[in-house]
């Protein structure tokens, strides 16, 4: 997996976010999250339960903020005029992290009996809520049921994840990784301000393939998945659901997004081809190996048998053979191109039958292959080429499913 640096999603959006803190040993990892957030250039309010203050210090997220944490209804007023609704009101998302199962029965049973629970209800902002608790509580009946009464309120879940608990147990029960509540938090705040995709059935492809040449070797390309991984991620922030093909990626598989994990270019076809039978779009970002060996050796092959004669043929052209039947479905393909960007992009545009393409330079200070960052131009047939300024691919992914909606 991708650990955090910083850099993936830093400075590339505004906001004020209020991170709520409920009273669990997950609370430390809350002071991570706080410090990505204000990386990724949001204003950050801390509003801390009673109980968290047990696990954190205030002090902990106000260094990491600059900004002074909130724990009490009745508390002196300051910058923060009638803390629960001035809260409520500048933030453009909130937060909480850990989420319990107090906190959790309480906004479910629309109790508002403390600073965290009173913002959340007096917000019209999106909530993201990330659960921490005992395996046992978790899955406790009551603790469902309250979850998907948030849920089909509108309030979005990520997480917990399954694993060794801080009491010991095994199973679900702790909170998402600091960086997936990130990623997911961001694709939430983009897609609020755009066109929703609920009911929308999306497939992505994302990666490179790995065409086999004998047990040890394989022919690949410098695709990481990011791209892919931005747009199912996206879509699915925005409601869709979505299936990403996946070719070999160390990434964490966006929140919502059912993944089917393949190798070759010939798996991704028949995945591809399986998935999209039900699906209203598709959008082709993997990097399919043109080519694969015309034969696969069992055994390793000797330099002494002489590679120099290596026999190639064609892989199947996976989003050409959607486009020749295209039924009423939106295909968009991407064209990595070293020469003639816009030119060979028209071509395959033309040759695909697709909707749209996004022609992406490789080479140079911005080779798409494996960045954070993305320049693209946006053809779509009958308009005239969109060239759009560098930015996040997490941000350009919802830029192009603005362009899918507008189709
Ligand atoms: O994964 P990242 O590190 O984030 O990098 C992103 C990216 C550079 C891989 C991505 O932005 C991108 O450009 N993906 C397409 C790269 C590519 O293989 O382009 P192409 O010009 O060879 O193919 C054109 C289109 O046909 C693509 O949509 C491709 O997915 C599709 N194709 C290609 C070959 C094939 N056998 N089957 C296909 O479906």
């Amino acid at each position: 997996m991708t650990t955090w640096s910083g850099r993936r999603f830093s400075k590339m959006t505004t906001g004020t976010c209020v991170l709520g803190v409920a009273g669990g040993i997950a609370a430390a990892k809350a002071s991570l999250l706080a410090s990505m957030l204000v990386k990724s250039g949001f204003d950050v309010h801390v509003v801390m339960t009673r109980a968290a203050c047990e696990f954190v210090a205030p002090l902990t997220f106000r260094t990491l903020t600059a900004n002074p944490v909130s724990v009490d209804m009745f508390a002196e007023p300051g910058q923060w005029n009638v803390k629960h609704v001035s809260l409520a009101q500048a933030a453009d998302l909130l937060v909480v992290a850990p989420a319990t199962a107090n906190f959790l029965g309480k906004v479910a049973s629309g109790i508002a009996d403390d600073l965290l629970t009173t913002t959340i209800m007096a917000t019209r902002a999106p909530v993201v809520i990330a659960p921490a608790m005992n395996t046992r509580m978790y899955t406790n009946r009551i603790v469902q049921r309250n979850i998907e009464v948030l849920s089909a309120s509108g309030y979005r879940f990520i997480g917990p994840e399954s694993g060794r608990l801080a009491c010991g147990d095994v199973g679900p029960g702790r909170m998402a990784e600091p960086e997936r509540i990130l990623e997911y938090t961001l694709h939430i705040h983009e897609g609020a301000r755009r066109p929703s995709f609920e009911g929308r059935r999306v497939v992505v492809t994302a990666g490179p393939t790995r065409e086999h040449l004998d047990p040890v070797r394989f022919l690949t390309n410098r695709s990481s998945g990011k791209m892919g991984y931005a747009i199912a991620g996206a879509a699915a922030a925005r409601g869709a659901k979505v299936i990403l093909v996946s070719g070999p990626v160390s990434l964490n598989v966006p929140e919502g997004c059912e993944v089917i994990n393949v190798e070759t270019a010939c798996q991704m076809r028949d995945a591809v081809v399986s998935a999209a039978s039900g699906a209203d779009l598709v959008v082709a970002a993997a990097a399919v190996a043109d080519y694969m060996p015309t034969n696969f050796s069992e055994s390793k092959i000797k330099k002494s048998s002489g590679f120099g004669s290596l026999e190639l043929e064609r892989t199947p052209d996976i989003i050409a053979e959607l486009g020749r039947a295209k039924g009423g479905r939106i295909l968009v393909g991407f064209a990595a191109e070293t020469d003639d960007l816009i030119a060979n992009a028209l071509r395959k545009l033309a040759l695909k039958n697709l909707d749209m393409i996004v022609a992406n330079k490789v080479g140079g200070a911005d080779s798409p292959f494996g960045a954070d960052r993305n320049t693209v131009t946006i053809l779509r047939p009958e308009r005239a080429p969109e060239a759009l300024p560098p930015m996040s691919k997490l941000v350009l992914a919802h830029e192009i499913l603005d362009r899918v909606s507008d189709i």
